[in-house]
């Protein structure tokens, strides 16, 4: 049994946030993204989720799930309603690889095709980001092809609700 678990992100959270900000994974798989924290984790817009991963109660990851043809900034363009996009990162070096962002995703990835309507979730990955992407395809997602948001040069991702296991 999982013993990750999500909670909602609150301005508790910056320093957190902050900190993993800095680590050079992070920055490695996000480095154009300023995410505004002091002002985001202060909301709560209803088109957006986001959370932290907590193992056993120590936070170990963030997450963002979004609904991508409402999102403010369009920042997927022109999408079709009932999809999802998630953004996800572990904060520390030390948590990489031992299965906590398995299960961070099939824990989001419930909560994204919880309403019935939900057709398919969206993930953008950086081209370079190798590991990434094995790990979205172990997870049931298809490479739909390639394409530049802003500054990088991404790979887009999809999971259909029938390649959900
Ligand atoms: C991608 C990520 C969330 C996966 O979570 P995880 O707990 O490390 O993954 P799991 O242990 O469940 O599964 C292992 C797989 O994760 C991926 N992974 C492990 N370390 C990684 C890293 N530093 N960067 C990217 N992917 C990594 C690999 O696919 C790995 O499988 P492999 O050993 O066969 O290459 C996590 O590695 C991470 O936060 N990486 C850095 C930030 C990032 O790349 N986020 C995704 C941006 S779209």
């Amino acid at each position: 049994m999982s013993r990750v678990t999500l909670r909602a992100a609150t301005p508790g959270d910056l320093q957190l946030l902050r900190h993993w900000d800095k680590q050079p994974h992070v920055i490695a798989a996000d480095p154009n993204d300023d995410w505004g924290w002091e002002v985001e984790l202060a909301r709560s817009p209803d088109w957006r989720e986001q959370l932290i991963a907590e193992l056993e109660g120590r936070p170990i990851g963030f997450m963002q799930i979004i609904d991508p043809a409402r999102e403010e900034s369009r920042y997927w363009g022109d999408v079709p309603d009932r999809l999802r996009a998630i953004d996800i990162w572990i904060g520390e070096t030390d948590d990489l690889g031992r299965g906590y962002g398995t299960w961070m995703m099939q824990l989001a990835l419930e909560k994204c095709f919880a309403p019935p309507e939900v057709t398919a979730v969206l993930i953008d990955p950086l081209a370079s980001n190798v590991r990434a992407h094995r790990f979205y395809e172990r997870l049931g997602f298809r490479f739909v092809g390639p394409r530049r948001f802003g500054d990088d040069d991404c790979f887009v991702f999809r999971l259909e609700r029938p390649d959900w296991v």
